[in-house]
């Protein structure tokens, strides 16, 4: 067992059961084998531990979202049926490191938009739910009007969202038009390609504004909240349910691994791409700067693959193994590769595969960070009343 307290040599220790040719790569001036995220080594014990306590204040939110049984979406531990190839190309793509990309705003975005990604995101879905006990949401919101998903991906939680909710209209905007043609179904659903980065065609005010899993999307995440503070209607809501590359155990058993090694590279990664992929565990703050009230965020940890004894967490930590093995393919060659850190294909390759071996490997109990953070816009009569309105900062 790691001594927490010495983890700055764990760190430096850890680098020895590097492969020799990862250690050459990655041991660059620009990028020390230490992996430096922009955090000092004084800092590094704090933030490797990440385990903040859970915070409790969102139990007092209402569930208005009503419970979708997941257990009759799960025909037995994992089989998941999540139509699995009913994908949808978008011909506006390219083709790069043998994946699909989408060329509108080509490199905007790091993720593929190709089947195995769409599988991937369906699949995460039905993980997404359980984690938030077979719901869509938790910010209390009853029969909106209006509704956007920003970042809808496969439009997968915007359909189960129109489905349940006939009487709103739901916009899914994306910057691939990878959903399916649901207009014959669900008149009241509509998918959009736009990049919310730019100025919005969208027509407000919505109710209700989700974004699920969008860390690592945007170049200034405060800048799309503001907007979307902006298209809310007075009482309306946001909800964030986002994820972090931050791969932790309570027991440490994930430290020293290419696992724990790759949460540093891969940040320091989108770092060199001008994105802070940190910014889960910063919605809550940046809300209240904007000007949101009631803002609450409940952070979860989610078993990284089926380490845990009980039915229900296995099966979670089951899907996890299998959307991690792939993330971790499909976000590494652009973070770590030439767009990134520079490290050659046959490094990059090395390290992913050094890593999906330890998200297999059930002696690392793995737990993932999920992150539910919800604000309400107020009304211009309670304006100002709340101690933190800074747009600016
Ligand atoms: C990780 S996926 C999440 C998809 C979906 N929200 C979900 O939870 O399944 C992120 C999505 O955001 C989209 N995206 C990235 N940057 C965007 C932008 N600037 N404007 C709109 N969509 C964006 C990507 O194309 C991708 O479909």
């Amino acid at each position: 067992m790691l001594d927490p307290e010495s983890f700055d040599q764990d760190m430096a220790s850890a680098a020895y059961m590097w492969p020799a040719e990862l250690h050459s790569q990655f041991s660059t001036p620009q990028y020390p084998l230490v992996v430096d995220s922009g955090l000092s080594t004084s800092q590094l014990p704090q933030f490797a531990r990440s385990s903040q306590p859970v915070l409790s204040n969102i139990d007092s939110l209402p569930n208005m979202s009503p419970p979708l049984h997941i257990e009759d979406q799960v025909d037995s531990v994992g089989h998941y049926p999540h139509e699995k190839g009913s994908t949808i190309p978008d011909p506006l793509s390219y083709s790069e490191h043998g994946r699909t990309f989408q060329a509108y705003k080509q490199h905007k975005y790091d993720l593929p938009n190709d089947a195995v990604e769409q599988d991937r995101l369906d699949l995460g879905h039905s993980l997404w739910r359980m984690v938030m006990n077979d719901t869509l949401h938790w910010a209390p919101v009853d029969k909106p009007s209006r509704v956007l998903d920003i970042g809808t991906g496969t439009g997968i939680w915007a359909i189960e969202f129109a489905e349940l909710n006939p009487q709103a209209k739901v916009i899914g905007t994306d910057l691939s038009l990878i959903q399916p043609d649901m207009n014959g179904q669900l008149p009241n659903l509509e998918f959009i390609r736009e990049d919310v980065e730019e100025e919005w065609t969208l027509e407000g005010p919505f109710d209700f504004v989700h974004l699920r899993l969008m860390f690592t999307c945007f170049n200034d995440h405060r800048s799309v909240m503001r907007k979307a503070y902006d298209s809310l209607r007075p009482g309306g809501w946001i909800e964030y349910q986002d994820s972090e590359v931050d791969y932790d155990s309570d027991d440490y058993s994930h430290r020293g691994t290419a696992l724990h090694k790759w949460n540093f590279l891969i940040k320091a990664g989108a770092a060199a791409r001008g994105r802070d992929i940190e910014v889960s565990r910063k919605y809550k703050e940046y809300l209240m700067q904007i000007g949101f009230v009631d803002v609450v965020e409940k952070k979860i940890k989610v078993p990284g693959n089926p380490w845990p004894a009980g039915r229900r967490r296995k099966e979670m930590g089951e899907i996890a193994e299998v959307i991690s093995t792939e993330a971790v393919q499909a976000m590494s060659p652009k973070m770590l590769g030439d767009e990134g850190l520079g490290m050659s294909p046959d490094a990059v390759q090395q390290i992913v595969s050094l890593v999906q071996g330890n998200i297999h490997d059930q002696k690392i109990h793995i737990t993932w960070p999920f992150y539910v953070v919800c604000g309400r816009k107020p009304f211009p009569d309670e304006v100002g009343q709340h101690p933190v309105v800074n747009r600016e900062d």
